[in-house]
């Protein structure tokens, strides 16, 4: 299809998410297209999973910026040279600058591996089975400023069974990840959310 929407994705570690979005992406009429993978980890595992695709790549380091507000003009400089419209957030962890944030507002989205507002942060998976939950999912939601705050584009859920340690409560967990990613940036990209 022509009029597919250009998409910048944000990655720290090994990219499934990132590779599940990037498949999608090859369906014919898929309305988005990935124009490049960027990490803040020049040794990610997922920027090699997406140049062996042929998609391109860049990382850059804190350490080369004197602030945050440095380092995020130059990811939103990136992300605009390859000519992103959208940001997809797949194990980005790096808490964005207000100004990247703001900037981006409406198009910047996240995958979290909780059912949101419950469970914002890290270690979800052992605070849901410590917590004795019964259900546990995961989250696309557009980004805002608070960390895992921003609306909910959608939701799947799995139980929490029997026997589950936080690694077989993950996997179950990412498997609706990799399902749910594709089906939300869909709906962004078709223009049937919006924030
Ligand atoms: C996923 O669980 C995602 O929900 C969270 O970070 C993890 C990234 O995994 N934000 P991957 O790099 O996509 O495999």
């Amino acid at each position: 299809m022509t009029g597919k929407r250009p998409v910048a994705i944000l990655i720290s570690g090994r990219g499934s998410n990132m590779t599940a979005l990037i498949e999608a992406a090859q369906a014919p009429d898929y309305p988005a297209r990935i124009v490049g993978v960027f990490s803040n980890r020049a040794a990610a595992q997922g920027l090699q999973t997406a140049a062996s695709h042929g998609i391109a790549t860049a990382s850059l380091a804190q350490s080369a910026f004197p602030d945050r507000d440095a380092f995020d003009q130059a990811m939103t400089a990136q992300l605009e040279r390859w000519g992103a419209e959208l940001v997809c957030l797949a194990g980005f962890m790096r808490i964005l600058s207000p100004a990247f944030v703001s900037h981006w507002q409406g198009r910047l989205i996240n995958i979290h591996p909780s059912l949101l507002p419950a469970y914002k942060g890290l270690d979800t998976h052992a605070r849901v089975l410590a917590a004795g939950e019964t259900e546990h999912g995961c989250t696309v939601h557009f980004v805002t400023p608070g960390l895992d705050e921003g609306p909910a584009i959608a939701q799947a859920r799995v139980p929490v069974l029997p026997g589950d340690t936080a690694d077989t409560l993950a996997a179950r967990v990412l498997v609706e990840e990799h399902r749910l990613y594709p089906e939300a940036l869909r709906r962004l990209a078709l223009g049937d959310v919006s924030f």
